[in-house]
């Protein structure tokens, strides 16, 4: 459903250097707002809480403003598979919720996203979460060099498939760099061994979004704010990675190995 342009920037070490300093940034944002998560708390206070994070530590939200998005980042709770508009929602025990966050620092951004849960959990909303975790650590461990980008949807597609969730094919991840969204698009779905080859240079984000229910959505009025039809809960995690010859780095998951974190995230 994606077509791929061949206007892929390659970045040199020293511009994955650049784009190290914000991932780290949204990194320790993502951990502290552990920290403040707790019943009552709305959407609007976690956009506010991010407002204040990026004040303190220099750095711009790419989001606010985006096409005349209205928030620092997107608050998307339960049913919301994307875009959630911040707003006087108070998040609930069960509730579970994505932040997703791009910044923007010295000329280069960043971006990912989180799924966190107010606890306790149920059951079926952490079987997601997991699910989901397990679903961007596949696609990213598939972003290598000499792989094509029709490994990393494969490979999504079937730990999703795994587990009985739906992918939601509306969305995919994107090089990232000196513009928020740049070539290629990394579709969430694909075929091995089918695509564009990827190469060392590129930096861009692996970001599926997984459902309980369908893979149908919608936008509702806002313009913004998409659900999923069938109301199914939604998780979602993305990072943004950098391929090397040898290896690729996860940007925005520096702190550990993510192959050390094979059955779920450090912290939901
Ligand atoms: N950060 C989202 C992505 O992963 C895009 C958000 S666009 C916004 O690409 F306008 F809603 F901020
Ligand atoms: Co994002
Ligand atoms: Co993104």
């Amino acid at each position: 459903m994606f077509e791929n342009t061949i206007n892929i920037r390659l970045k040199t070490s020293l511009e994955v250097h650049r784009i190290r300093k914000p991932s780290r940034i949204i990194e320790q944002l993502f951990q502290e707002l552990r920290e403040i998560i707790k019943p009552g708390i709305t959407t609007k206070g976690i956009d506010s809480f991010c407002d204040e994070y990026f004040k303190r530590h220099h750095v711009v939200s790419a989001q606010k403003g985006y096409r005349g998005f209205p928030a620092s980042v997107c608050v998307s709770p339960n049913q919301v598979a994307a875009h959630g508009i911040p707003n006087n929602y108070p998040l609930g025990r069960g509730d579970i919720f994505t932040v997703d966050v791009t910044i923007y620092m010295d000329g280069w951004h960043s971006d990912a996203a989180w799924t966190f849960i107010v606890g306790p959990p149920r059951p079926e909303a952490l079987y997601l979460i997991k699910s989901a975790w397990q679903a961007t650590r596949a696609g990213v461990m598939a972003a290598r060099a000499g792989n094509r980008l029709g490994d990393i949807g494969a490979a999504i597609q079937k730990i999703a498939a795994h587990f009985g969730c739906a992918v939601l094919d509306d969305f995919a991840g994107h090089g990232i760099g000196e513009s928020f969204h740049e070539d290629p698009i990394v579709a969430n779905t694909g075929t091995n061994g089918v695509g564009q080859p990827i190469v060392p240079g590129m930096v861009f984000t692996v970001e599926p979004i997984l459902s309980l229910g369908g893979s149908r959505v919608k936008m509702l009025e806002d313009g913004w704010t998409v659900v999923t039809c069938d109301n199914c809960l939604t998780a979602q995690f993305e990072h943004t990675v950098a391929v090397f010859g040898d290896r690729t780095e996860v940007l925005t998951f520096s702190e550990r190995n993510l192959e050390s974190c094979p059955e779920e995230p450090p912290f939901y």
